[in-house]
């Protein structure tokens, strides 16, 4: 059975209660839960993790190397200026996807630029909670995994 790491960076474990008219109501245990029964229908294993440390999320990301088949990153605003994750995804090679619920190629400008894109192989913004659902399709669909 494939087995992927959802990673969450900072704030998203205030989903439900941060900017409701842009990430939506629902939290992140609703979050986990989605993922959770997504990957079940998929017959896939997954984790989901989450932390508001930029470390922490490099270590989490280390961490999956010869342990999982995938990696679907949300980092949240780390994804706007983070060398140090993107290092992170190049030296564990695995096939990932990069997931925003909100679009952020319609925000602010300095959302548009994503270093976690320079390695993702795809990504999915504006979809909400169902970006995640893409992503793990797509993991599991890709003969890499
Ligand atoms: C986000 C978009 C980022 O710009 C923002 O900093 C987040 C959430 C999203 O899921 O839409 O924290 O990654």
């Amino acid at each position: 059975m494939k087995k992927i790491l959802v990673v969450n960076g900072p704030n998203l474990n205030m989903l439900g209660i941060r900017e409701p008219d842009v990430y939506g109501k629902r939290t992140y245990k609703e979050l986990v839960s989605y993922v959770k029964s997504a990957a079940k229908e998929l017959g896939v294993k997954v984790k989901c993790v989450q932390s508001n440390s930029e470390g922490k999320l490099v270590d989490l990301i280390q961490n999956a190397f010869g342990r999982y088949d995938g990696l679907i990153v949300n980092a949240g605003a780390y994804t706007h200026y983070s060398i140090a994750l993107l290092d992170a995804l190049k030296a564990v090679g695995l096939p990932t996807v990069e997931v925003h619920l909100s679009d952020i190629e319609a925000r602010e400008p300095f959302r548009r630029t994503s270093y976690i894109s320079l390695y993702a192989e795809k990504t999915i913004v504006g979809k909400g909670f169902d970006g995640y659902k893409e992503a793990l399709d797509y993991l599991c669909e890709t003969k890499t995994v």
